[in-house]
């Protein structure tokens, strides 16, 4: 969560209740500004807070920051190990310990001790088995101190984060503005959006390949263009939900001249042509940019919530018992929610004689919403079935021709082995 200094005690507070202390991981730094607003009379802020909690802190994947290329410049092989390039450390440490202070006989012949106050890091045993591995450096001349030589093939590939994330290594508010502006024909759209580094450093701490990312105050979708791009950059296959209130524009805005009546409509099409961006910029065409919208309603089908007065009325309409104003979609997607399928599961549709069949999760689940549904459609369902397993089939109630028809329906899905048949 980012957050100004405003706020930011309020906020530590409700998420050390909600959270647990013990899952608080820390306070991150984000200098979201570098030149000074004069205006502001006692302090000119320049940076936000970004609070990080674990859901169980013993649990949490953490995966630190990829190694930075200038990090490895420190490493060389000047006496050409075969293990590649080292870096060295220093041999001695403090507050002493009796049996590690020995004397060391460097290869020029001379004796060397740790410094007053210090010991060697290693026993005696230990120091000689390091030397026999060619673990000790002694510098070019053979003459120095020893020292512990530290492979780069042999030290953790990533690095923990410090707390505080300058502009330059996570982009501030201008640019973040600007990145957005390049994608919406230099129209500003959203008020402050984030930083596509910004996010793509949370997603890089916390996340990998495979992993689900959640944003639900997602705004201008900064978070999905971010996943889109790491995904690009590390071939990870990782998906996001974004969630935002469709938040009306303001009308003297640019966002709502430009035709984003809500915050929503930004945010859809900032991840459009940001997939677009990406597949472009680094000619992925197989990169997945798709995605599907959904929007919060009530349920499709009607409610029994009789006026008694008028139970005749009632009853004679809830024959059709969906509501008039949803579509064969919505009702299937409420169709897959409710039989606990994701909503990302493949899904073919199949047109029979102008009619539509859902095959959902290759044949394991048939649905058809139409009207009219007659033998011949359910015949048509029968040729797409999973092998593999008896499917689930569903119908609308309302959609039978007749109750005969109805009746020889089952039947035959019977003789077929299926007998997990609902109707909605
Ligand atoms: C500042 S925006 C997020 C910006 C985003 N990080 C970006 O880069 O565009 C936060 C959004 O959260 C939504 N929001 C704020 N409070 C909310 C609440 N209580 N429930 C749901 N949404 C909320 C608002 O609609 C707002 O658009």
């Amino acid at each position: 969560m980012s957050i100004d200094d405003t706020e930011v005690s309020n906020l530590k507070k409700i998420c050390d209740e909600i959270f647990g202390e013990v899952n608080f991981i820390t306070i991150f730094i984000w200098q979201r500004a570098f030149a000074p607003v004069n205006m502001n009379k006692f302090a000119s802020r320049n940076h936000d807070f970004v609070l990080c909690y674990a859901k169980q802190t013993d649990f949490l994947s953490w995966y630190g920051l990829p190694r930075s290329q200038e990090a490895d410049t420190r490493y060389s092989n000047p006496d050409n190990d075969p293990r590649g390039p080292w870096t060295s450390g220093d041999l001695s440490v403090g507050p002493p310990v009796p049996e590690k202070i020995y004397e060391i006989v460097t290869p020029s012949g001379r004796v060397v001790y740790p410094p007053k106050g210090y010991c060697w890091r290693v026993t005696k045993e230990r120091f000689a088995e390091l030397l026999a591995d060619n673990r000790i450096w002694f510098g070019k001349d053979g003459d120095s101190v020893p020292r512990l030589k530290r492979f780069l093939s042999e030290v953790k590939s990533t690095i923990t984060p410090l707390t505080v994330w300058t502009h330059q290594e996570v982009s501030h508010s201008q640019d973040a503005k600007k990145e957005l502006k390049e994608l919406f024909e230099d129209q500003s759209v959203m008020d402050y959006p984030k930083p596509v580094k910004l996010m793509k450093r949370i997603l890089e701490l916390s996340t990998r390949e495979n992993d689900i990312i959640l944003d639900f105050f997602s705004g201008s979708a900064t978070t999905a263009h971010a996943v889109m791009q790491l995904n690009a950059e590390d071939g990870g296959n990782r998906k996001f939900i974004m969630v935002q209130l469709p938040e009306k524009t303001d009308e003297t805005s640019d966002a709502y001249k430009a035709g984003y009546k809500n915050i929503c409509e930004i945010g859809k099409e900032r991840i459009r042509r940001a997939g677009e961006k990406i597949v472009q910029e680094t000619g992925k065409t197989d990169l997945d940019i798709g995605f599907k919208v959904f929007k919060l309603d009530s349920s499709n089908i009607k409610e029994w919530d009789p006026d008694f007065e008028n139970l005749e009325r009632d009853l004679f309409d809830l024959q059709n018992n969906i509501k008039e104003d949803r579509t064969k979609e919505d009702l299937l997607y409420e169709i897959l929610l409710k039989i606990g399928l994701p909503l990302t599961v493949p899904i073919e549709e199949i047109d029979c004689r102008g009619k539509t069949i859902y095959n959902v999760a290759y044949g394991s689940v048939l649905i058809c919403l139409e009207d009219e549904i007659d033998l011949d459609l359910v015949q048509e369902m029968l040729k797409h079935r999973s092998e593999h397993m008896p499917p689930k089939v569903i119908l609308k109630e309302s959609g039978f021709m007749s109750d005969a028809v109805k009746t020889n329906a089952l039947q035959t899905l019977k003789k077929h082995g299926i007998t997990d048949v609902r109707s909605v």
